[in-house]
């Protein structure tokens, strides 16, 4: 497995800022809803980048929109001509893999994502294209065994240059699980990642250190 990487799953700078500083974070993730809930427009992308990029980023994750081949293509080109960092996520229909193929020919970084089957990993994979994002709490909340299809789907990326980049986490432990099976890359929401560092045992351990009558 290549070595894990956390990125943050926000739109909102403020929430991502700490998290980057933090090193706990690879980069940063968005799509449409992203940017909808933290009320931000696809106008402010260009800004979310230099703010990201600034604040330490090594990834940036915007998507593509507008359905049709060459609306998709079009927004593709945009978002990886915001620099170097950017990372362009396309849906997994037919359009958005016509057009992330087409863009991982030409070596660009592109992540296939709200990918479902390990079949429609196999397509992915069959392109060179970089990620697959999967929705494990989507996924669970359908009726997939979905822990076991993404493991499926990293087992289909295996010795490739692929690899699946997990979404739609809901808890810690979904991050250290999809790991155990062998998923190197998760985004989550702020507090997810937070409360991957954060424990009740831990603050009293810090605690006793601090309280030790040898650094009185
Ligand atoms: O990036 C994945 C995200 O948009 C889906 O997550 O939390 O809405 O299931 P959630």
């Amino acid at each position: 497995m290549s070595a894990p990487r956390l990125y943050v799953d926000s739109a909102d700078p403020e929430a991502a800022a700490p998290l980057l500083a933090s090193s706990l974070v690879y980069g940063v993730t968005t799509n449409p809803t992203i940017l909808d809930r933290a009320g931000r427009t696809a106008g402010e992308i260009p800004t979310l980048y230099e703010t990201w990029a600034a604040a330490g980023a090594r990834e940036i994750y915007f998507q593509a929109w507008g359905g049709a081949e060459d609306l998709l293509e079009q927004r593709a080109r945009d978002i990886l001509a915001l620099g170097d960092l950017a990372v362009v996520k396309v849906p997994a229909t037919r359009a958005g893999f016509a057009v992330g193929a087409r863009l991982a020919r030409e070596g660009a970084p592109v992540l296939l994502t709200a990918v479902t089957t390990p079949a429609q990993a196999l397509a992915a994979v069959s392109v060179g294209i970089r990620y697959l994002a999967a929705y494990l709490g989507r996924m669970r909340d359908a009726g997939f065994d979905a822990l076991t299809e993404i493991a499926r789907m990293q087992a289909i990326c295996a010795g490739t240059d692929t690899n699946v980049l997990a979404a739609s986490l809901r808890t810690p432990e979904d991050a250290v699980a999809l790991a155990e099976a062998g998923v190197p890359y998760v985004t989550a929401a702020p507090e997810i990642l937070w409360g991957m560092l954060d424990h009740e045992a831990t603050d009293a351990a810090a605690a006793a250190f601090e309280a030790a009558d040898s650094v009185q």
